[in-house]
């Protein structure tokens, strides 16, 4: 079995519990605003991360709709309901990275899960698809600017943000740091000659094994505090990252998120997991 095989598990939605919310204690109203728990998701206007966003507002999290383009995420945040809110924020771009941390400081007070969702297959010039991705995302042949692209987003953009909200989380009870992970990105997986989709290796998942070694590092790094930091891979997953030839559903995809945003005191740090359990590096 190789990429993109995943059973797909129930929701269980009582994970929730797991974490720093009390749902029973929530519908009896006993937090107040401040006491609720706040998430951020970057890239939050579309796919995955709208997902991870609708279902954190489900377990009882103020959230953060984070987007590059503000109108994009208001129609968002208003698809979401009253508990989500638009945050400006472009992971390539300091100045909003810092903006949105002094925002978050400001307006809310805490953050309680950052989700490092924001990503990108390629960089984005006009005329390419997905399908052609082989093509254009071996590194025998993507112009170096295209790299740093992809990079800039899916690597620097992780250490970025995730520096500028390290002061908020380190104030929460349980500050928990997600990444939108990709097995894509395993070393183990990719360098099986039997794996079919290792032609699939370049640009993108060699971005990805970075950012999972980022995780790692940061997750070392925050070992003797209370915040734990995990990559989670969602699988193939329908959405304008694959031009919609992911064969799963943006709610089966954001599963394995959402399920490390909630993890109790006892909960893991420094994994790499999709539903099915831990994906080898
Ligand atoms: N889909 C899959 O099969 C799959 C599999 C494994 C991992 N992932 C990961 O899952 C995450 C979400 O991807 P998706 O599949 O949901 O793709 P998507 O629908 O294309 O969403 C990507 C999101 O990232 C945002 N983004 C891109 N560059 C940004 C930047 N510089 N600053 C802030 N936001 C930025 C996009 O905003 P705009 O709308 O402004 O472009 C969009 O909201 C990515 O990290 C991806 O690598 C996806």
């Amino acid at each position: 079995m190789f990429l993109y095989n995943w059973n797909i598990v129930p929701f269980n939605p009582f994970l929730a519990q797991e974490g720093g919310v009390d749902h029973t204690l929530m519908q009896e109203g006993y937090y107040t605003m401040k006491d609720k728990p706040v998430a951020l998701v970057t890239g939050a206007n579309k796919g995955i991360g709208l997902q991870i966003a609708k279902d954190l507002v489900a377990h009882g999290f103020t959230v953060l709709v984070g987007s590059r383009d503000i109108e994009q995420g208001k129609t968002a945040a208003k698809s979401v309901g009253p508990d989500a809110h638009p945050l400006q924020i472009d992971v390539t771009n300091q100045a909003s990275i810092n903006a949105a941390a002094d925002h978050v400081r400001n307006e809310f007070g805490r953050l309680d899960v950052l989700m490092n969702n924001a990503g990108i297959s390629h960089a984005g010039k006009p005329g390419r698809k997905f399908e052609n991705l082989s093509d254009i995302n071996s590194l025998t042949n993507t112009p170096l600017d295209d790299v740093r692209a992809v990079f800039e987003t899916n690597v620097f953009g992780v250490i970025a943000v995730t520096q500028a909200m390290l002061p908020l989380l380190r104030e929460a009870p349980a500050g928990r740091i997600v990444i939108t992970a990709s097995s894509g990105g395993s070393l183990t997986l990719n360098s099986d000659s039997a794996n079919p989709h290792r032609a699939m290796f370049g640009n993108y998942s060699v971005s990805k094994t970075a950012a999972h070694a980022v995780m790692l590092a940061f997750a070392i790094a925050l070992e003797s505090t209370n915040i734990k930091v995990n990559a989670a891979c969602p699988g193939f997953t329908s959405t304008d990252l694959n031009n919609f030839n992911g064969t799963r559903t943006v709610a089966e995809g954001a599963h394995e998120p959402v399920r490390l945003a909630l993890i109790g005191e006892d909960g893991p740090t420094g994994t790499f997991s999709d539903e099915n359990g831990p994906v080898a590096w």
